[in-house]
């Protein structure tokens, strides 16, 4: 049987992306952005996932405000890098693994999650960064990832207690695969970050400490947070954090936080990342 081995959660600023791609990384401003993923990247060698579930958003690189689906689950067999603002990133095709995606998209729909099933998708920084910030830049990504696409783009968003049980649900599902896979969730976007507006350049600190500490030891309090306290602290993209509570769903009530990184700024955010490990 296929099981979750553990989860994780990181920004996915487009801006580091660019930095790796254009050889930028041992840069001042950047190297201690990547320096706080050094241990990720030995954790992930020493832990590969068969599959990663990578809960993500898109930014108007696959869908535009013509489509936008809530949940949106990517069954295709590939996945090509594409973007706005730098354009498609020099990355290997992600490649997909439909059988778990049909199987994924028929349990939650069975549990009364109303996903979109997406048979052709392009992929942006919101799911390539990740991986690159994991992986570095090989040849070919060295897992199969299943792209969960979230609405957190235009207003309303899905709640975080509905993330929170759709990651439930995507555990269950997965615990029903009849494939033996070693399955990790990964959950991208924020930490605090406004993009536009009068208010463009918030960070909290203490917000995403809180969040952090809570991700872990109050997962069901944090999942009651309502979208106007994600806004007013976090700031408008900050809403990107309901993605995370997805991935701590689908992990055990007692899993472990095994390293934690924080640092400010990257681009016009506050970086964060985070590792829990399910008990064995
Ligand atoms: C930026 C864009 C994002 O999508 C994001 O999640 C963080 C930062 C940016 O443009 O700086
Ligand atoms: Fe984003």
């Amino acid at each position: 049987m296929a099981r979750i081995s553990a989860g994780l959660a990181t920004s996915h600023v487009p801006a580091i992306g660019a930095a790796i791609d254009l050889g930028k990384t041992t840069e001042a401003y950047w190297q201690p952005v990547l320096a706080g993923y050094d241990f990720s990247r030995r954790w992930i060698a020493e832990h590969k996932p068969d599959v990663v579930v990578l809960v993500y958003n898109d930014h108007a690189s696959a869908f535009s405000l013509e489509l936008i689906p809530t949940f949106a689950i990517g069954c295709a067999e590939s996945f090509a890098p594409a973007d706005e603002g730098w354009g498609p990133r020099p990355v290997p095709t992600v490649q997909g693994h439909p059988d778990l995606a049909w199987h994924l998209a028929q349990s939650t729909i069975l549990d009364e999650f109303d996903m979109t099933i997406v048979n052709r998708m392009d992929v942006d920084h919101g799911l390539t960064v990740p991986l690159s910030l994991l992986f570095g830049q090989p040849a070919a990504w060295p897992c199969r990832v299943v792209p969960l696409a979230v609405n957190v783009v235009q207003y309303p968003p899905p709640t975080g207690n509905r993330c929170y049980h759709l990651g439930k649900a995507i555990r269950k599902a997965v615990e029903s695969f009849d494939q033996d896979l070693k399955v990790m969730v990964w959950g991208t976007g924020g930490m605090s970050h406004q993009l536009q507006g009068p208010r463009a350049g918030l960070i909290n600190r203490d917000f995403d400490t809180r969040f952090l500490d809570r991700l872990t030891t109050d997962p069901e309090g944090l999942a009651r947070l309502p979208h106007v306290d994600y806004v007013r602290e976090a700031g408008s993209e900050g809403i990107e954090l309901v993605m995370w509570l997805i991935m701590r769903g689908a992990l055990h009530a007692d899993a472990r936080e095994v390293y934690r990184f924080y640092h400010v700024p990257a681009s016009n955010t506050a970086v964060g990342h985070i590792i829990l490990e399910n008990p064995r």
